[in-house]
């Protein structure tokens, strides 16, 4: 979490900073601050988001050559104004903005108390800084040495930035743990928590790795360890257009990237799914087809909407390839003793590749010899690079805050691996194979299909926009639609919302309905109809209003429920792929009707870098 932007070069810096933060709101968004350094150091922060900041500066002299700037998630103390970032030191000439936690930063404050500091806010940031200062001053080195003692004192996560008012032409940065990417210009230089920031003007990024320190000049970076050692800077290419990162008319990125998913989904199978010559080229897949054919075990880690797609996954993969699953959150995996045996696979599945808990979860299991295949969609992010093999999920830049087109792009490479390690395995008929293929092959147009009927969704939102709960209800592959339905729901438009697995409903949750209560049931055809029929039923005869997500054709379930939205028919394994979007407009609708800001929900965050 908090999205941290700098910059050196020729350009005026405010309104590279301003538009980077814009672009890493996603991030964060509960304070913003910049800090410049022309002639001085000035610094400008404020609760609230980017455009608030950028409105108070309206008039102000802000041009500058160098800058940083944070959009912060608040983790230590309450968004504030003083809380915001960037913190400086006691001396007043040092500035500094983090992403992440410093897990000990309580022990090294007391050492500060007692050599009588004094501090204006309530961060781990401002005492991280002022222990650096306190390194440079008492050790008179320079700030970069002082950086490194202090980082090797340091437990926790971070994305550091500096501006020094004695040294106007460096930004010093250092990273454990959180992203930072520094794109190369021509005489100037960019920094983002990713490539956003920096895309309009270069196409070469650095992604500086742990316990790195970079010493950023407008013509020169320099890498180094903690241990004073150069590192090569290892340049890639960003391919990604400022496109991509745009709302595109649409009037929220949600809305746009639900939109986008007959094309991210078409993009995600492109060069990997022939269905006609019966193949799925996965390279990563391939390279590791043995450890994955003969793994006794698969565990999967992941949080949020990408544990759900995980549980998909585990329905799919025990189907398919009689591979046993276990699906965990990550977590929970990280600070339990869990059983990693050698033969057991590792599939972590993360948007951003980003997540702190999905990270450490995945170096858990490495410590104990497991092969990690990382399942990603941000390219070069922290999980791509330590997994030991792999697939993206080319669903190009999610920005808004809920999980959409990423969810939908993840169960397709999902689904893809399962039916190659199937196949190589012998676990299921070439029949049944190449039909999967042929309808994986057609799923793009069925959404874009179901897509078009997106408005009937806008009038049952408006419908139930009121209510106070709902509960979502699923069988089989849609039980954990369902539960990502409710997901969805609770984030975006703040309706409490469970999900849960249909027949599940009379052990407990049957006692709320009442003729107030929405229950939203997904119910397409598939091996469970004739039971999720009866479930309805008995909704229906407690009076509660039943929302259906059917098959079209299905003449049976409209005439019990209240609404439904029918979607093209699928195979089973195929259907979550394509129940799922009615799911997303609806919560996006309810949002949009409750007047909540869909794209940057209260509390949330989309990258969550810390645990
Ligand atoms: C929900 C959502 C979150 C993320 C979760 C994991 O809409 O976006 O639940 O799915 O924070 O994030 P990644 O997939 O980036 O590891």
């Amino acid at each position: 979490m908090c999205g941290i932007v700098g910059y050196i070069g020729p350009r005026e810096a405010y309104p590279i900073i301003i538009t980077g933060l814009k672009r890493q709101e996603y991030r964060g968004y509960d304070s913003t601050g910049v800090a410049l350094i022309n002639h001085h150091l000035q610094v400008y922060k404020k609760k609230g988001k980017v455009a608030e900041l950028e409105e108070s500066l309206i008039g102000k002299a802000v041009s500058a050559h160098i800058g940083i700037g944070h959009t912060r998630w608040a983790t230590h103390g309450e968004p504030s104004d003083r809380n915001a970032h960037p913190h400086t030191s006691a001396s007043g000439k040092l500035a500094m903005i983090h992403n992440g936690i410093i897990e000990n930063y309580g022990q090294l404050k007391q050492e500060l108390l007692n050599k009588g500091y004094k501090f204006s806010s309530e961060t781990d940031t401002e005492v991280l800084l002022n222990f650096i200062e306190e390194i440079k001053n008492n050790n008179k080195c320079s700030l970069e040495e002082a950086i490194r003692i202090a980082l090797k004192r340091v437990a926790g996560a971070y994305v550091i930035l500096l501006l020094d008012a004695d040294n106007p032409d460096t930004i010093i940065a250092a990273r454990k743990g959180s992203p930072l990417v520094i794109g190369i210009g021509k005489g100037e230089h960019f920094l983002g928590s990713d490539a956003t920031p920096m895309l309009e003007y270069t196409k070469e990024v650095v992604y500086v790795n742990d316990y790195e320190v970079a010493i950023v000049k407008a013509d020169e970076l320099i890498l180094k360890n903690l241990g004073n050692e150069r590192q090569t800077p290892y340049i890639t290419k960003l391919d990604m257009e400022l496109a991509a990162i745009e709302k595109g008319g649409y009037e929220h990125f949600m809305l746009k990237e639900i939109f986008e998913q007959p094309h991210t989904i078409y993009d995600c199978l492109r060069g990997r799914l022939d269905a006609k010559e019966g193949t799925i080229t996965m390279k990563g897949v391939q390279d590791n087809i043995e450890q994955l054919t003969n793994a006794s075990r698969i565990i999967i880690v992941a949080c949020g909407t990408s544990w759900h797609a995980g549980l998909i996954a585990e329905y799919v993969i025990e189907e398919l390839c009689r591979i046993p699953v276990e699906v965990e959150y990550a977590s929970e995996f990280r600070y339990r003793n869990p059983i990693v045996n050698k033969g057991d696979v590792i599939i972590a599945i993360s948007q951003s590749g980003e997540t702190a808990d999905t990270l450490v979860a995945i170096e858990k299991a490495k410590e104990n010899g497991a092969i990690i295949f990382g399942i990603v969609n941000v390219v070069g992010s922290s999980i791509a690079r330590i997994s030991h093999a792999g697939a993206y999920t080319h669903a190009g830049p999610e920005i808004g805050v809920a999980s959409t087109k990423a969810f939908t792009a993840q169960l397709v490479v999902l689904i893809m691996m399962a039916l190659k390690i199937a196949k190589e395995k012998d676990t299921i008929s070439e029949e049944y194979y190449s039909k999967l293929l042929f309808e994986l092959e057609d799923v793009p147009e069925k959404v874009a299909s179901l897509l078009k009927n997106a408005d009937e969704l806008k009038i049952i939102a408006k419908k139930y926009k009121n209510s106070n709960d709902a509960l979502f209800l699923g069988r089989g592959y849609n039980f954990p639609v369902a539960l990502e339905g409710a997901l969805k729901l609770k984030e975006i438009s703040y309706i409490h919302a469970e999900g849960y697995p249909a027949a599940e409903m009379k052990h407990g949750p049957i006692a709320l309905v009442d003729e107030k209560l929405p229950v939203v049931f997904v119910a397409t055809k598939d091996a469970y109809h004739a039971k999720i029929i009866s479930n309805i039923q008995e909704i229906k005869a407690r009076k509660g209003k039943v929302i259906a997500i059917i098959s079209e054709g299905d003449e049976i379930i409209p005439s019990m429920a209240d609404d439904v939205f029918a979607v093209p028919l699928a195979d089973e394994i195929i259907a979550p792929i394509i129940s799922v979007i009615p799911l997303q407009l609806l919560s996006y609708y309810m949002g949009v009707a409750k007047g909540c800001d869909v794209d940057k929900p209260r509390n949330l965050a989309k990258s969550v870098t810390v645990e």
